[in-house]
Formats: C-alpha cells, sequence, structure tokens
C-alpha cells in the first residue's frame, strides 16, 4: 500500500501498555527522509505519552509539518496540557523534535529532560529557555508518580547526544532510531498487527542508511542493555511498528546487521553507456558463478544508493565495473563509491576494479575513497573496451583473486 493510500487512515492516540499511549503520526508528504532516502511508502515519527499520578511525561516528538496533529494526541490523551511535566529528548534530529518549541509554548509547565551532550548542542537546533532544560545522567531516573523512568546513554546511535528511555513498570524501552523502519504504520502500530516482514526489511534498510556507519556504538548499546537485565516487555522506536510479540526478531535483526555474516558473495555495481562494459559485466558474474561465488548485479545509474547500500551490507566482495566518462569515474559509480566511503562500509571485505575506456583510464579516485572506506582493493585495472588478449588475462586475474579471497570468508 502506498503512502498516499494510508492518508485517509486515521491513526488515533493508542494505549500500548497501562498509562503509556502512542501519539505518533504518520508522514505520508515527503518523498526523501533526510532529503537523501527514498521512503515510498512514507515513515512514521512515535512520540508516547506516560501518564504518572503527579504528571505526564511525553517521550519524543514528530518533524515540525505535523506538530499540529500531534500536539492534538498529546491534548486527546492527558486532558490538559498543563498536566505535561517533562518532554523527554532521546534524541535532538529534526524528525523527532521539530516540534518541541511548539509542544512548550503550549505545555507550560513541561520542562526537557536531556543527557548533557543534547543540553549542549539544543540551541543550536531550537531556541528553548535553558531554565526549562532538565540534564539527566546516565542511569538516571524521573519518578511520575507510580512510574518510574530510567535513561540510558547510547551515544551515536545516531548522534552523539543520544540515549534511551526506559520505563521500569512496564518493561517499555524507548528505543529511538534504533530499532526504527521506514514506512508509515499501516493497519496499526504493533508488530502484531502489520506486515512485519515488510517493515523488518524496511528496517535493514533504515539501518544501512541510517545507522550502519555506528555499528560499533549499536552493538555497545545492545551489549550495555543486556548487562543492564532490563526486562523489556515492550520496543517502542521512534519509527516504524512497535515490538511486544516479536522482540527477538528485531534483536536478531540487529545481531545481523551490526555484526555482518559476510556471504561467499559479489556485488557488482556497474555503468553501461552503450552495451559494451555491460557485456564484460556478464562475462565477469558467469565466471564468478562457476566459481560458485554468489553474484548480485546492481546497475549504478538505475538503483538508488539507498537500495544499494541495503543490498551490499552481507557482501564479501564489490566490485565496480564502469567506463571513462568525461576523463573521470562514471559519475553513478562514484557517487555509490562515495555513499560507501561516507558509511564506512568496507570493513572485513575486498573491492576490485576494473575500468574500461578508449583513450584514459580513470581509477586514481574510485581506489582512494574504497581505501578510505576500509577495503582491501584486491585489483584495480583499466583495460579497452574492446578487451586485448592482455586485457582477457588481467579479468581472469582479478576473477581468480576475487574468488580466492571470498572463499576465505567461509
Ligand atoms: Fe530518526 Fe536520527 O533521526
Amino acid at each position: 500500500m502506498s503512502c498516499i493510500d494510508l492518508k485517509h487512515i486515521s491513526l488515533e492516540p493508542k494505549q500500548i501498555v497501562k498509562d503509556v499511549y502512542w501519539v505518533g503520526v504518520n508522514d505520508c508528504v515527503k518523498d526523501l527522509f533526510e532529503s537523501l532516502w527514498p521512503i515510498p511508502s512514507g515513515i512514521s515519527y512515535n512520540a508516547y505519552v506516560v501518564e504518572g499520578s503527579e504528571g505526564a511525561a511525553v517521550i519524543d516528538g514528530v518533524d515540525r509539518h505535523l506538530t499540529y496533529e500531534y500536539i492534538e494526541k498529546i491534548r486527546e490523551v492527558v486532558g490538559d496540557l498543563d498536566r505535561v511535566k517533562y518532554v523527554v529528548i532521546n534524541h535532538l534530529e529534526p524528525d523527532h523534535h521539530a516540534s518541541t518549541p511548539a509542544l512548550l509554548s503550549l505545555a507550560r509547565n513541561a520542562r526537557i529532560v536531556i543527557s548533557p551532550v543534547g543540553a549542549k548542542i539544543i540551541q543550536s537546533l531550537y531556541q528553548v529557555p535553558r531554565d526549562r532544560i532538565v540534564e539527566v545522567l546516565d542511569g538516571g531516573v524521573l519518578n511520575l508518580g507510580g512510574k518510574t523512568l530510567k535513561f540510558i546513554f547510547t551515544p551515536w546511535i545516531h548522534w552523539p547526544e543520544t540515549m534511551m528511555t526506559y520505563l521500569e513498570e512496564e518493561g517499555v524501552l524507548f528505543s529511538c532510531d534504533a530499532f526504527g523502519s521506514y514506512g508509515a504504520l499501516a493497519g496499526g502500530i504493533f508488530d502484531d498487527e502489520v506486515d512485519l516482514e515488510y517493515y523488518l526489511e524496511e528496517a535493514r534498510r533504515y539501518f544501512s542508511n541510517i545507522v550502519l556507519k555506528y555499528s560499533r556504538n549499536v552493538s555497545e548499546a545492545i551489549s550495555k542493555i543486556e548487562k543492564l537485565g532490563l526486562k523489556i516487555s515492550v520496543i517502542a522506536p521512534s519509527h516504524g511498528p512497535i515490538y511486544r510479540r516479536h522482540i527477538d526478531k528485531i534483536f536478531s535483526l540487529y545481531r545481523d546487521l551490526y555484526q555482518p555474516k559476510l556471504r561467499v558473495k559479489a556485488s557488482i555495481i556497474y555503468g553501461s553507456m552503450y552495451g559494451r562494459t555491460e557485456e564484460i559485466v556478464e562475462r565477469v558474474a558467469e565466471a564468478l558463478r562457476k566459481k560458485d561465488v554468489t553474484v548480485e548485479l546492481i546497475d549504478a545509474a538505475r538503483v538508488h544508493p539507498s537500495y544499494v547500500l541495503h543490498y551490499v551490507v552481507d557482501s564479501g566482495a564489490i566490485v565496480f565495473i564502469y567506463p571513462t566518462y568525461d576523463a573521470a569515474v562514471f559519475p553513478p559509480v562514484l557517487d555509490i563509491a562515495n555513499y560507501l566511503h561516507i558509511k564506512q562500509v568496507g570493513r572485513g571485505r575486498v573491492a576490485a576494479v576494473l575500468n574500461t575506456s578508449s583513450w584514459g583510464p580513470a581509477i586514481r579516485e574510485i581506489v582512494d575513497l574504497l581505501n578510505k572506506s576500509g577495503f582491501q582493493v584486491l585489483d584495480a585495472v583499466s583495460i579497452k573496451a574492446i578487451p586485448t588478449p592482455e586485457d582477457e588475462k588481467r579479468i581472469e586475474e582479478l576473477i581468480e583473486k576475487l574468488a580466492m579471497e571470498l572463499k576465505k570468508l567461509t
């Protein structure tokens, strides 16, 4: 179902456990998350209200254009906005908190709860009065009257100030970006109400686009949560479904992502202007398949980098095959190499480069990026568009090296 189809589905505030409500919104307006990543089925910004006997806390918020809907949902739950004592900021990025200044202006008793790092950077994003900011410590707690919020610092998931909030009495972990997924919420808000396989796949793409660079921090955060021995009955992320029946599935997905078991798989990222380079791509692919390597072909001009990152997460090898273009690397291929560099995808993987040209090689720029990404670059050769016998030999050598290195992964 496309996000446009969802527009008429009104999701009211929903109770997720006793005294805890979802007050999130679906965003069916944006086509690109962060103006980078396609969201054909939209995205949800999940926010929550925790009701204690001494007042309410709002956990996180939404993007600016959905502020009105979010505040009306909070009002529906708490009645009078003056009952809101705290607005917990797990992560400052505007998809979660562009709504917060407006909420603070209406909820006159509310104070922001944030990590010290967050308190240092909040004014660079939002103008909020300093006397309405409460800094909390890692492991610190806040009592709402029968409801205890515990704060767990999880830096770099996905900014330096990030933390999670744990509701002790009900075992709810508000995890913010961690365990989040693309896709507006269709049909319900819980994992057992939606097409979970779809959201898990989109959680995988979300991870590879947003959090992949911080895999080590994710691993540390999950170890920390496990060591704390929290009794988690619900994981309530800031995007996508809330997990209450299949917590094991989202944990298991994350373990596979932050510590991927690399497969004997080569992703061939290629460009071809007139079909000749594509013929070489097909020959390389066939030769690798004969050596029992799984091959994935990615036409860089037609597959968005968001999906490329998603596909290559478990690839042991990445091969770039492309023509020279204006004395440079074919631009869509270079674009993807740049994304792999930004996301630091190379660690533990091997790469190879095969450039075709009639009048001049274009290799150095891409090899520099791959080295900086952490790849072990096995080979980087430039050959003629119609390969000479020497070129054929180079192609053979490249295939041999790739297959040999990939076999070492098993
Ligand atoms: Fe969902 Fe890092 O923002």
